[in-house]
């Protein structure tokens, strides 16, 4: 299957950090049809020969176990072209579809790793040139949109162009390994299903936890804050996989289907409930990796007096029969203690206990980063004879799955999968408009309530688990988080 790919923004960060790589590593591991050309399209005038330098430049900056050698770099290269566009002007479409028509490959692959202010005229563009046809399809990276008005009218442009099965939008957490053996979890085994729901789950818990600040994107974040950057997006697709019911088929649609379903159920949010579920904070100066690190509003670009949000927890539920009543509690922030992604499912304890000491219930934890894997915490008998007279006090134990030792070879990254299933027509981890604006839907609210608050959010020191308000939201419901226990 001969195929272009299109970078629009070739030179940009996105493109030389996550995508080259990435197609780098698909190509190494045999996995990118036949037939592949990738043309990076920016402002500039270079040639191939001179964007391949740039590229080889950048490279270097990648980890090095997926680090080219300097003839893989040669051979891979040769996929790669470079082409000047000015995106406002019409003829330069008509001058990339030429080159596209040129040849006539099965698929043509637009990926727009732009600024999101350019999707409008890119879509209304290429849409104009007939870059459009149906062997077309065109990827969306985030922040698609600012706030439900906005991803409205990306979502309107892009559908004037582009049938919405010729629209993928990323959500990078979706190419995840540890995502996809959710669904596996959930829907390639038996064994939880019976348990998956209200009777046996006391409460759900999502942390997105980073320890890095915000570096150097000071000005990008200000304007956006964690609720955007990862609670719409990133944490609610997790949930939506936890919460769903079984799809009747593996199709996009009917998984998609499911996801928009929970997305719908999700408690509304009113200035009441922004006020008691949803905690803000902003980090101060603190420690970390062992060393001190300024505070928010000490970093780069970030304006005087910000009161943007780096981190968010949140209590919510799901409205129906499955879910009523458990608590999902969801956080995420920067210049946290670890960088440590991880759902925990929360079992009920026994309901009449026969052993001594605490009811610890047990737990399943999923495990995205840094490791990728499953734990099963359970309750066991030591072996060490009776306490008290009594029977023995049981011990905290688990069952520990790690998948990269599971599966040591075959394991790809987040956006060497989602560009394979890009160029192959797999719609099932790219997230469909509806699902992206039920989720805007869902937090505007929270965004509104927190424009009229005179509070701002709390602060908490950089190597901490955020404000203490958070561990106060969990504990009014006897929760605790993870770390916590
Ligand atoms: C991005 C956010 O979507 O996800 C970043 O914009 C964040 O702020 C990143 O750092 C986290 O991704 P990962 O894969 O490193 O957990």
């Amino acid at each position: 299957m001969a195929f272009d790919l299109v970078l629009f923004g070739g030179t940009g960060d996105l493109t030389w950090r996550k995508l080259l790589p990435a197609l780098f590593q698909a190509w190494r591991h045999g996995k990118l049809p036949e037939g592949a050309r990738i043309l990076a399209v920016a402002r500039d005038e270079r040639s191939d020969e001179q964007y391949r330098a740039f590229v080889a430049e950048r490279f270097t900056e990648v980890e090095s176990p997926k680090r080219p050698s300097d003839d893989e770099f040669a051979r891979f290269a040769q996929l790669l072209h470079y082409r000047r566009m000015d995106l406002s002007q019409p003829e330069h479409y008509a001058g990339l579809k030429q080159w596209v028509d040129a040849r006539a490959a099965d698929t043509v692959v637009l990926f727009l790793a732009t600024s999101p202010h350019l999707f409008p005229v890119i879509c209304e563009q290429l849409g104009r040139a007939g870059l459009n046809g149906p062997h077309v399809r065109v990827v969306l990276e985030k922040p698609l949109g600012h706030d439900l008005a906005s991803a409205r009218e990306i979502n309107r442009v892009v559908r004037a162009s582009f049938a919405e099965s010729q629209a993928l939008r990323i959500d990078h957490y979706l190419g995840k390994p540890a995502v996809q053996n959710l669904m596996a979890l959930r829907f390639g085994n038996a064994l939880f299903e019976p348990l998956w729901r209200r009777e046996s789950i006391a409460s759900i818990q999502i942390t997105l936890a980073e320890s890095l600040g915000v570096g150097t994107r000071g000005d990008y974040y200000d304007r956006t804050g964690a609720l955007r950057d990862m609670i719409q997006n990133h944490a609610l697709q997790l949930l939506t996989m936890i919460a769903m019911e079984p799809p009747p088929t593996s199709d996009a649609d009917a998984i998609r289907d499911e996801k928009l379903k929970v997305l719908k159920s999700l408690r509304p949010f009113t200035t009441e409930s922004v006020a008691r579920d949803v905690v803000r904070g902003q980090y101060r100066a603190g420690n970390a990796d062992g060393r001190p690190v300024p505070g928010y509003l000490d970093e780069q670009k970030v304006p005087a007096g910000s009161r943007c949000e780096t981190f968010v927890a949140l209590r919510t539920e799901v409205q129906n029969w499955r879910w009523a009543g458990v608590p999902f509690y969801l956080r995420t922030g920067k210049r946290l203690a670890a960088r440590d992604a991880q759902i925990v499912v929360n079992f009920r304890a026994v309901p009449h206990p026969i052993f001594p000491g605490p009811r610890h219930a047990n737990k399943l934890v999923i495990k995205l980063q840094p490791e990728d894997g499953l734990e099963l915490h359970l309750l066991a008998a030591k072996g060490s004879g009776p306490s008290a007279g009594g029977p023995e006090r049981l011990s905290p134990v688990s069952l520990d799955l790690d998948f990269d030792k599971a599966f040591p070879t075959d394991r790809v990254g987040a956006y060497e999968k989602l560009l394979l299933d890009a160029l192959a027509g797999r719609l099932n981890l790219f997230v469909r408009s509806d699902e992206q604006e039920q989720a805007w839907a869902w937090v505007m609210p929270v965004l509104e309530s927190w424009a009229q608050d005179p509070a701002g959010p709390r602060p908490y020191a950089a190597g901490s688990w955020g404000p203490a308000a958070a561990s106060a939201l969990v504990a009014r419901d006897g929760c605790a988080w993870a770390e916590e226990e």
